[in-house]
């Protein structure tokens, strides 16, 4: 039965249908043909939006802020120190307590259980921006990117090199399987992603016209990769790990051997942000003529406005 996106929370893209991500991207092709010739419009207006922040942001706090205030709504920023969250106070009764106040929450933090709690007692949409475990809404503007740039996103093959288990090469998993992008992994064994989760993501790709490759070879698996996505090698919450991270995923970085490894002349290189220049990649791939991570950064708030206006109908 088609659910419809009204009403809906954005926690995770195991939730939604290829074609609901197609909706969103539409939408948000749409929204950011409207921002360049400055159509202005309220559709957010007398609209409340509380913004719940464990981790800090630059790009998804101010794409939900920005995306939510232009259009006349009021969004709220709360960090763990402004809020009893989970302290003096159960997330359960946050939740209950914002759920009278608000129309949406945004929460960013450590658990994905807390933004389920969220959802469950607030009775409200909540969207993920960012937990342990995904990074949903980046994974919509990277899929939009690699639209502009190809056209299409079926047959595209996209290679994420670096830390395998994290929360944006997690999303980027489901994502792309749900889209028809041939979506490689590549990690050393230690940080490649739990086998259940690449079983479950295999079927899905198998239902979309995708396919899963997960390798420690990088030769292996950038070989004819249209896009090469990394991320940081110590996520937010993970700085114990760095040492250990360095030693693993020295090997791993995004140079220019490794994007000449592609064979193509057109791949792109993609990077959710912050970036570490001189581990994860280098200053050369990430300022050359094939990076295309500032077109990432702002599809940010297209895609997050078009999610809000969705799940929001306005
Ligand atoms: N890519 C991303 O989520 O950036 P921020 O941490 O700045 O929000
Ligand atoms: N994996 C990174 C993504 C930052 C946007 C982190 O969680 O810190």
């Amino acid at each position: 039965m088609k659910k419809g996106l009204k009403g809906r929370s954005f926690l995770t893209l195991l939730d939604f249908t290829q074609e609901e991500i197609k909706e969103i991207l539409r939408t948000a092709h749409t929204l950011k043909k409207e921002r360049k010739l400055h159509k202005k419009k309220l559709r957010f207006q007398a609209k409340t939006l509380a913004m719940l922040f464990e981790k800090p942001s630059t790009r998804t706090r101010c794409s939900f802020e920005t995306a939510f205030g232009e259009e006349g709504g009021y969004p709220v920023f709360l960090t763990s120190q402004d809020l009893h969250l989970g302290s003096k106070e159960t997330i359960e009764d946050t939740a209950r307590v914002l759920g009278r106040m608000f129309d949406c929450i945004m929460f960013r933090g450590y658990k994905q259980e807390t933004a389920q709690i969220l959802m469950k007692y607030s009775g409200l949409p909540v969207y993920n921006g960012l937990t342990d475990s995904f990074h949903p809404t980046q994974t919509m503007a990277d899929l939009m990117t690699i639209e502009e740039e190809f056209g299409t996103l079926k047959g595209i093959k996209c290679a994420y090199v670096g830390d395998g288990r994290n929360n944006v090469a997690r999303s980027l998993l489901v994502g792309c399987c749900k889209t028809g992008v041939h979506i490689t992994i590549v990690t050393p064994e230690q940080l490649m992603p739990e086998s259940s989760f690449i079983d479950s993501c295999k079927e899905l790709a198998a239902q979309n016209g995708a396919s899963v490759l997960v390798t420690d070879s990088i030769e292996e698996g950038v070989k004819n990769a249209h896009v090469l996505y990394t991320d940081v090698w110590i996520s937010m919450g993970e700085e114990e790990k760095k040492i250990e991270r360095i030693v693993l995923l020295t090997p791993y970085q995004v140079n220019n051997d490794v994007m000449n490894m592609t064979g193509l002349a057109g791949t792109i290189f993609l990077h959710c942000l912050p970036a570490v220049k001189g581990q994860e990649v280098t200053e050369g791939v990430f300022e050359g003529p094939a990076s295309r991570v500032w077109e990432q950064a702002e599809n940010r708030k297209h895609t997050i406005k078009a999610i809000l206006l969705l799940t929001l109908g306005c």
